[in-house]
């Protein structure tokens, strides 16, 4: 039942926050924050002691978060983290080092490529090997052929567009990074008491981000006409330029690459002129500094820029410059919030195309065969 919603995907919009909270409890009690909850993946401790490198394989929407959780793992555990698409994984022969935790995120847990690559890793017998399947339905194949179930609580998702899936894989794999950090004291507590706080505040950003719906709409109308469109990110905001770069060409059919915004030299500005709209995910981080002079570039030939900023950078729209101010979250967690935005802006520009926004021309669900 979409209930006051013209579509699933903007009911599953909304519902993040709650989706979020929900999956980011099974870890954390409220207003602690000094540990994890004792009974958070108990069963599996002693598997999760011994893993040594992280092995990633997804499709879609699912292969972005884990691009974010490679970052997360590299940064917080210092425990190597490969990622792939599991079309390409499983038909290159891959290594499988001893000890490796293979990790598959999938929210139907069907995808027929996802599968067979998880089998795949599994007849290597590499010594030490533990799979985990990051999946939105418990009574899912992924889940029944692996040794740990990692829920995402994001409830049933109708609309073929992932987002309230995506945005609790990537709150449970954050929850993953600190259960293995914190096993294998990889991680101090100071850090773990700054996270756990940060991800408790999570639910309220994610909330507060659904109010930029209409400033986002409004900014939606300039890609009516649009043919093709960039996103730029850099660091953890990368993923997320891919991913609202899938959203958009997968609801309104216009063509969109997402890029790391320090390849732009490399190949994508000659694309740019003034019909190319730039989306720009650009939270104040680290990386912010950089992408301001990406954003130049880009702003020098014409382009029009789309940015999503932090309230607290106040940045200034010139000419051919559009802002809109995304809530202050720390840099970890970042990722997640952006997600709505991107979200939010596929979704309208779709609606205004006319387009058949919970069932896309030509996509499924499911992707059960490859
Ligand atoms: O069910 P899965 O997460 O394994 O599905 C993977 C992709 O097919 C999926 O994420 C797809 O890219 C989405 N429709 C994107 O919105």
């Amino acid at each position: 039942d979409k209930g006051e919603f013209k579509h699933y995907m903007l009911k599953e919009i909304y519902e993040q926050p709650d989706a979020v909270a929900r999956t980011i409890e099974m870890a954390i009690d409220n207003g602690v924050t000094s540990k994890l909850r004792e009974d958070f993946l108990q069963r599996h401790e002693t598997q999760l002691a011994g893993i040594r490198n992280i092995q990633v394989i997804a499709c879609g929407t699912s292969y972005h978060a884990g691009m974010v959780a490679k970052y997360w793992f590299e940064n917080l555990t210092r425990l190597p983290c490969s990622v792939e698409v599991a079309s390409e994984f499983r038909y290159r022969n891959p290594v499988v080092v001893d000890n490796s935790l293979v990790i598959c995120i999938s929210q139907s847990g069907e995808t027929a490529d996802t599968l067979s690559a998880l089998r795949d890793t599994q007849k290597q017998t590499p010594v030490g090997l533990v799979s985990l399947a990051l999946c939105n339905v418990p009574t899912s194949s992924l889940v029944r052929e692996t040794d740990i179930f990692l829920p995402t609580l994001a409830g049933p998702e109708i609309g073929v567009a992932s987002t309230k899936a995506f945005t609790t894989q990537l709150a449970a794999l954050m929850l993953l990074v600190l259960k293995i950090g914190v096993t294998q004291s990889r991680i101090d507590n100071e850090r773990l008491t700054t996270l756990l706080g940060e991800l408790q505040k999570l639910p309220g950003q994610l909330f507060a981000s659904l109010h930029l719906d209409a400033a986002i709409k409004t900014m939606s109308e300039s890609f009516e006409d649009k043919k093709s469109c960039l996103f730029l990110g850099r660091g953890l905001q990368f993923p997320i330029a891919l991913e609202g770069a899938l959203k958009l060409k997968e609801i309104s059919y216009i063509h969109a690459e997402g890029y790391a915004a320090g390849e732009l030299k490399h190949g994508p500005l000659a694309l740019v002129d003034k019909d190319m709209p730039i989306v720009v995910l650009a939270p104040k981080d680290s990386m912010f500094d950089k992408l301001k002079a990406n954003m130049q570039e880009v702003h020098a030939r014409h382009g029009e820029l789309f940015i999503f900023a932090s309230e607290s950078s106040k940045m200034v729209a010139e000419d051919r410059m559009h802002v809109v101010y995304v809530p202050d979250v720390c840099e970890t967690l970042a990722p997640i919030v952006y997600s709505v935005p991107v979200q939010l802006l596929s979704y309208h520009v779709a609606v205004m195309r006319g387009t058949d926004v919970d069932q896309p021309r030509n996509l499924a669900k499911s992707v059960t065969v490859e």
